[in-house]
C-alpha cells in the first residue's frame, strides 16, 4: 500500500478556461487528492463535472467553502481571490493564485518553477502565478540571465483570445462566422478595459490588453514590466512591452529583443535554450521551422526560435517565444507549484 500523502483540494473557478485545464492536469498527473471541491460563482453552482470517472457538483464559492481544504487553486478573477483567499488561508490552506491580486505583494512569492522555485518556501499562505505572457518570457530568458546577465528587454506580444477567458473564445468564433457570412459582428467582450467601448477581434489586431494606466501603458504591459523584475530578482532590468490581442484561440506568441550584459555566442545561446528545463528550441530557418501557436497549443513547454543577433548592437538578441497561455501561462505553472507543495 502506498504511503503517499493525499490532499483536500479546492479549485476556485473550476468552470472557467483556466480551471478546466487545471482539472485536466490534476487528473492526468494523478495528483494526490483525498477530496476535491469544485467552486464557481452562483451562475454555475449545481453544474456536474466528471473527474476521474466520478461526478462532482460545482458549488458556489463562499468563505466557508475552505473548511478542511489544504490546497486551493484560484482562477476566478482578482476580486474573488482578494475576497476568498484570506479565508482559505485562515482555514489552513495554501493558495496558488492565477490572478493579479497578490502578485506584487511583498509577502507573496511570484513563482515560475524553472526560474525561482526556491521562493515557494517563503510563502505565508498564498503563492502567486505570474501573468501568462510574463511566464513564457522569463522561462526562456532565465538561462540567458544566468549566463550573460540581462540589461534590457523590448517585447511585443501577439496574444490569444483564450487569455481573456471562455467568453472571449466564444466571441472570436461567433464574430468569425458572422463576418464570413456577411453579418453584423457586434463586438461585446474585447478589449477588457475600463470603458464600454468594444472592438472587433475577428480578422483584426487590438493593441490593448486590460485597462490603460496613467502612463499610457496597459495593465497587461505593466504586469510584464513589474513581474519580470520580481521573478528574475533584478530591479535593474529595463523592460518595455506592447501587448496585442490577435484572432488566435490558444497560444501567446512574443517577439522579444533582449540586450545582454556580456558578449554572447549565438551557438552557445541555442545550446543553453535547448538544455533549459521546460523550454524547447525550434530554430531551423533553412527548413522553415520555428515556434507556432498551433504547434504549442496543448503542450506544456515554452517554445523558442528565430534566434538572431541584432544588426546594430553586438549584445542584442532577437527571439520568438510561444507557449500555450492556458497551460504554462496558467494551469500547468500552478499545478507544478501544487506538485512541489505536495512533495513537502
Ligand atoms: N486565460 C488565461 O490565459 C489566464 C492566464 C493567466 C491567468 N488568468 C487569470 O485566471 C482568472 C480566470 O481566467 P479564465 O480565463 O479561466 O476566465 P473565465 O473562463 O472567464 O472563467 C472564470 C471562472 O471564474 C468563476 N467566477 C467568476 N466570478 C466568480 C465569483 N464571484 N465567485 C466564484 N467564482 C467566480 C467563473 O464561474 P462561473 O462559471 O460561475 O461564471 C469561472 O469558473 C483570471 O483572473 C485571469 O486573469 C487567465
Amino acid at each position: 500500500m502506498s504511503n503517499q500523502r493525499l490532499f483536500n483540494v479546492a479549485v476556485v473557478g473550476a468552470t472557467g478556461a483556466v480551471g478546466e485545464q487545471i482539472l485536466h492536469l490534476l487528473e492526468s498527473r494523478n495528483f494526490p487528492i483525498k477530496q476535491l471541491k469544485l467552486l464557481s460563482s452562483a451562475r454555475s453552482a449545481g453544474k456536474i463535472i466528471t473527474f476521474k470517472g466520478q461526478e462532482h457538483t460545482v458549488e458556489e464559492a463562499t468563505p466557508d467553502s475552505f473548511k478542511g481544504i489544504e490546497i486551493a487553486l484560484f482562477s476566478a478573477g482578482g476580486d474573488v481571490t482578494k475576497a476568498l483567499a484570506p479565508h482559505a488561508v485562515e482555514h489552513g490552506a495554501v493558495c496558488i493564485d492565477n490572478t493579479n491580486a497578490f502578485r506584487m505583494d511583498e509577502n507573496t512569492p511570484l513563482v515560475v518553477p524553472e526560474v525561482n522555485l526556491e521562493k515557494i518556501s517563503e510563502h505565508k499562505g498564498i503563492i502567486a502565478n505570474p501573468n501568462c505572457s510574463t511566464i513564457q518570457m522569463v522561462a526562456a530568458l532565465k538561462p540567458l540571465q544566468d549566463r550573460y546577465g540581462i540589461a534590457r528587454i523590448i517585447v511585443s506580444t501577439y496574444q490569444a483570445v483564450s487569455g481573456a477567458g471562455s467568453l472571449a473564445i466564444d466571441e472570436l468564433l461567433r464574430q468569425t462566422t458572422a463576418s464570413l457570412n456577411g453579418e453584423e459582428v457586434n463586438p461585446a467582450i474585447l478589449p477588457v478595459g475600463s470603458l464600454p467601448v468594444k472592438h472587433q477581434i475577428a480578422f483584426n489586431a487590438i493593441p490593448q490588453i486590460d485597462k490603460f494606466q496613467d502612463n499610457g501603458y496597459t495593465l497587461e504591459e505593466m504586469k510584464m514590466v513589474r513581474e519580470t523584475k520580481k521573478i528574475m530578482g533584478d530591479e535593474s532590468i529595463q523592460v518595455t512591452a506592447t501587448c496585442v490581442r490577435i484572432p488566435v484561440v490558444y497560444g501567446h506568441s512574443e517577439s522579444v529583443y533582449v540586450e545582454l550584459k556580456n558578449d554572447y555566442d549565438l551557438e552557445e545561446v541555442k545550446q543553453l535554450l535547448a538544455d533549459a528545463p521546460g523550454v524547447t528550441l525550434v530554430d531551423d530557418p533553412a527548413n522553415q521551422q520555428y515556434p507556432l501557436a498551433t504547434e504549442a497549443a496543448g503542450k506544456p513547454d515554452v517554445f523558442v526560435g528565430r534566434l538572431r543577433r541584432d544588426l546594430g548592437f553586438e549584445r542584442g538578441l532577437n527571439m520568438w517565444i510561444v507557449s500555450d497561455n492556458l497551460l504554462k501561462g496558467a494551469a500547468w505553472n500552478a499545478v507544478q507549484i501544487a506538485e512541489h507543495i505536495s512533495k513537502g
